[in-house]
């Protein structure tokens, strides 16, 4: 989603807030923009509609030069993805805002301000702001405590950063609902909505919380919360990432990081196994007492995160047999929902700062769950801070929009969860616990085995090239790795996709199935597998094509129309995470066939800060 990145220096910033801006692409955007007080004293822009290639030519032909400065990478919401609607937005010549958000109130800001005659140029939410702001100068001049006058009437979300001609010697941000994080420099400090978009220029960071006003300059940066009070935000120096910043020998990074799973699953669990248990300590010293009240689990996340939720809930239920209900954020949130007692409230999230997941947890907290835990890829979240415990997957920065390394680490993390509660609770069978903790020290390797098929993954993805639509099938824990397997396809290739568990084919999907329409089928060798087989026979009786990645030991394969990826051997609890892979390889290779943005898909964002 939107970006931003700041700098106060005494060299040109350019070079930096271009830099940053790059850093940031991975998130989704669709225009560009930078606005730099520049050596003639005056405030100069320059926006460019694509991407922040286009911009870095257009300054390359035409430089801008300051040494304070503002830059932004904007996915559109109110207003199209054209020229005037790119941030930075200007008022009257001499402030600059970039935003990420939405101001909820834009309207009656708008007429209020247009009746004091501001002019707009924009069809943005954003540029209410900076007129605001600018009016609010009028009386207050100094830029600090009008941005501080101006927050007040901001109803929304907003990580915002502004500039002014008159008073050049700072950069001021406003934090509510959307991360802003504070560069330190020597000398030189710089701002911008993720630590990422400055891990050129430092590894020094302070992380602004809700309600935080920061002003920086050269040589300081002041901070007052939302009540005003003057307050000193924690520098923490963050190593993390820099392996993230280059692909390396892949050609996008999704294909890096999905490569990267046998590590990063490995990391996940490290620490967190004894020799036939799960360490419950690693969810906070807390957890065991914690655990032991837990009579319920409500799971609660978005996308990729809900499916891997919908997993863990046949895990919870089916291992350690405690209800689980799964629920996507934005309907949770804005639902009536009866609490059970004692219940936990799960959330899952790879980047922590998810609108709908987070409001969801503020929710939950009104509502008595028991405690609220987060399943989260990264530390310094929104949503980590604000919850009772964490888990964090230890997957990396993900930086293609697709997720893949970060749901095979929820999925571990889940299944660390279940094996936790079932210990602490005792209603694990005997001998699960010690059989699923040497399964999960093996499964590095398995992912290492699966990722080994890539070259016949690549070559079946040959059979999707031409087609428009596509049927996943699983049954049980399967149906949601067929969910997810369908989501990565529509998301990189745009090839329509849909996911059904496999006994409701015959109850209306099976109407769609001909030769036009390939079928994928996730089928390890379980209890459900004969069942599994006889959907298949319903779909090559009506001449639809099959692609089914099977078990080694499911006897299936192949024949006329029937293509039978033959995957290795695994534990059943652990499949859906092992029969993830190929189907992350297999949206990759269709993607790169049909030649799309795999990395950057169009439409998407990486992080969902708005609703
Ligand atoms: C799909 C994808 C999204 C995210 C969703 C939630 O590949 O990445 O569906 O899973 O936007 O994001 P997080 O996990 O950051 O809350």
């Amino acid at each position: 989603m939107c970006g931003i990145v700041g700098a106060v220096a005494e060299r040109n910033v350019t070079a930096i807030l271009l830099e940053g801006l790059k850093r940031l692409e991975y998130r989704g955007y669709d225009s560009a923009g930078v606005a730099l007080f520049s050596n003639a004293g005056v405030l100069e822009r320059r926006r460019r509609v694509g991407k922040v290639n286009e911009l870095e030519q257009s300054l390359a032909g035409e430089p801008l030069v300051g040494r304070l400065g503002i830059a932004h990478t904007r996915w559109a919401t109110h207003g199209a993805p054209l020229e005037h609607n790119a941030h930075p937005h200007f008022s009257s010549g001499e402030l600059a805002v970039v935003h990420n958000g939405i101001i909820e109130n834009h309207e009656p800001l708008r007429d209020r301000l247009k009746s004091l005659g501001y002019l707009f140029t924009s069809d943005t939410d954003t540029e209410v702001i900076v007129h605001l702001l600018h009016h609010k100068m009028q009386d207050t001049p100094d830029l600090t405590a009008a941005l501080k006058a101006t927050v007040k009437e901001l109803h929304g979300a907003y990580g915002l950063a502004v500039i002014s001609a008159k008073q050049p010697d700072r950069l001021v941000a406003a934090r509510s609902g959307s991360p802003l994080v504070v560069g330190l420099g020597l000398g030189e400090n710089f701002l911008a909505s993720d630590q990422l978009a400055l891990r050129q220029v430092t590894d020094r960071f302070m992380y602004l919380e809700e309600g935080d006003i920061a002003e920086i300059r050269r040589d300081s940066v002041q901070i007052w919360t939302a009540a005003g009070v003057s307050v000193e935000r924690e520098i923490v120096q963050y190593r993390e990432g820099a392996e993230a910043a280059d692909k390396g020998e892949f050609r996008h990074f999704m294909l890096k990081e999905i490569h990267e799973q046998p590590k990063v699953v490995q990391r996940t669990l490290e620490n967190r196994l004894g020799p036939e248990q799960v360490l419950v300590q690693a969810f906070g010293p807390q957890a065991a007492e914690l655990f032991a009240k837990v009579r319920n689990v409500q799971i609660v996340a978005c996308g990729t995160s809900y499916h891997a939720g919908m997993v863990a809930r046949y895990w919870l239920e089916g291992l350690a047999g405690i209800p689980c209900q799964v629920e996507v954020a934005s309907e949770f949130r804005y639902r009536k929902v009866v609490v059970q007692p004692d219940t936990l409230f799960v959330s899952i999230s790879q980047s922590g700062e998810t609108a709908d997941t987070l409001a969801a947890l503020r929710n939950a907290k009104e509502l008595g769950f028991l405690a609220s835990l987060a399943i989260c890829n990264v530390s310094i979240s929104s949503l980590v801070r604000e919850s009772d415990l964490t888990l964090l997957t230890q997957a990396g920065p993900e930086i293609g929009v697709a997720s893949t390394k970060a749901f095979t680490t929820q999925l571990v993390a889940l299944m660390l969860l279940t094996l936790s509660l079932g210990q602490v609770k005792g209603t694990l069978a005997a001998g699960v616990e010690a059989e699923l903790v040497e399964e999960l020290r093996r499964l590095p390797t398995r992912l290492g085995e699966a990722l080994a098929m890539d070259s016949t993954v690549e070559k079946v993805a040959e059979l999707f090239a031409e087609k428009n639509h596509t049927l996943f099938l699983g049954r049980g824990a399967q149906f949601p790795v067929a969910m997810e397997g369908a989501l990565k396809l529509k998301e990189i290739s745009y090839i329509h996709a849909e996911a059904y568990p496999a006994g409701e084919l015959k109850h209306g999907p099976l109407a769609l199935v001909d030769s036009d329409m390939p079928v994928v089928t996730v089928a390890p060798n379980n209890e459900l597998l004969e069942k599994l087989k006889s959907n298949l026979q319903e779909v090559r009786a009506r001449g639809g094509e099959l692609i089914v990645f099977a078990d080694e030991q499911a006897g299936l394969n192949n024949g006329e129309g029937t293509h039978v990826i033959s995957m290795p051997h695994i534990i059943d609890a652990l499949a859906p995470i092992l029969y993830t892979v190929p189907l992350q390889l297999l949206s990759y290779y269709v993607a790169v066939l049909k030649g799309t943005d795999v990395d950057q898909p169009r439409n998407l964002a990486k992080s969902v800060t708005v609703e």
